[in-house]
């Protein structure tokens, strides 16, 4: 990644797990290799994705410790505090080691309500690219995704002028690598015509599985999926089958939920959130659990 400042990096030393040894090994993400257990830092901000975080300290600690483990992929936006998320990373991990890559989004400011006010026209693009930029302190960013859709959901509908912008912005040298998120198969067909993807970034989890079809043919295509709210989001996810399955493995339920998606599918790339240094070791060290067929299959039921 290119750095404001020179381009030096800490070769921050990893503790214990490495990115070879994190569960589900590594992906690439066009030529940039990245561990498939990976971050996501959206509620270390404060509550509702709004405002600084309660412990500041235990926030920076979390990003710390998801480098020290080996994750190479942390998943932001600015829109996260606003400005709060980025900003921690940087104090938390700028310079940024070489084989960190941190993927942003851009599509979608915030309101004084906490509202997710939609902010695609070319202009705002160019801005919100800008600003991450300037708080990741970056000089390029390596993944940018387009944020289409609304808190409900995707939207159908063209992305192609919002698309266009950033394809320029990549022609430009300011981005490395495209995605989108929140979007439906159609929108997804029509950015591929446009510009590659690398990603797309919607909500999957157990118990919400409208993007199955889309998974497998991303897969075909190369192409990562990577799920946001993996774990439930704001409502953790709860089934008595999840439940069981986790007391039969002697792991949490949560571990169980990102072991199922890393054997989902290949290009499934993870980026579970946590403000827990605990639930986070828990989450890694939980995730490459091996699950039998017959639990696939419980799990199975459980988004059927
Ligand atoms: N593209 C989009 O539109 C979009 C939308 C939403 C999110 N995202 C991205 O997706 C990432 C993941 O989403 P998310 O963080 O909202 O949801 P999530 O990963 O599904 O769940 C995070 C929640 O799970 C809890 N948790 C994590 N590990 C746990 C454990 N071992 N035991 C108990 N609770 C545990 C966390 O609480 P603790 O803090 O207590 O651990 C946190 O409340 C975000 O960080 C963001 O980067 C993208």
């Amino acid at each position: 990644m290119l750095m404001q400042g020179g381009s030096r990096r800490h070769p921050r030393t990893t503790k214990g797990t490495t990115m070879s040894t994190l569960p589900g090994g590594t992906w690439t993400l066009g030529d940039l290799t990245v561990t498939r257990f990976g971050y996501g830092a959206m509620q270390l901000a404060g509550p509702w994705v709004m405002g600084p975080p309660a412990d500041r300290g235990g926030a920076l600690a979390v990003l710390r410790e998801a480098v020290d483990v080996g994750i190479t992929h942390i998943d932001t936006s600015d829109a996260y505090g606003p400005r709060v998320t980025n900003e921690l990373i940087r104090e938390a991990l700028h310079p940024y080691p070489e084989s960190l890559h941190i993927v942003t989004k851009v599509g979608a400011t915030r309101d004084h309500q906490g509202g997710w006010p939609t902010a695609r026209r070319p202009e705002d693009l160019r801005r919100q690219v800008h600003d991450n930029l300037k708080s990741l302190r970056l000089d390029v960013l390596d993944l940018v995704n387009l944020r289409l859709g609304d808190a409900e959901g995707p939207r159908p509908g063209s992305l192609a002028e919002a698309f266009e912008t950033l394809a320029e912005l990549r022609q430009q040298g300011l981005i490395r690598h495209l995605g989108v998120s929140n979007a439906t198969a159609e929108q997804v067909t029509e950015a591929q015509g446009i510009a590659p993807i690398v990603c797309v970034q919607n909500m999957y989890n157990l118990a919400h599985r409208h993007d199955d079809d889309l998974i497998d043919r991303l897969a075909t295509d190369g192409v990562a999926y990577v799920p946001f709210f993996p774990l439930g989001g704001f409502t953790p996810l709860q089934s008595s089958a999840l439940s069981a399955v986790a007391a039969r493995s002697e792991a949490t339920p949560m571990s169980v939920a990102l072991a199922w998606l890393l054997r989902r599918s290949p290009n499934i790339l993870l980026i579970p959130g946590t403000s827990s240094t605990a639930h986070l070791r828990e989450n890694i060290a939980g995730a490459g659990l091996s699950l039998s067929h017959e639990d696939l299959a419980n799990l199975d039921d459980i988004g059927r």
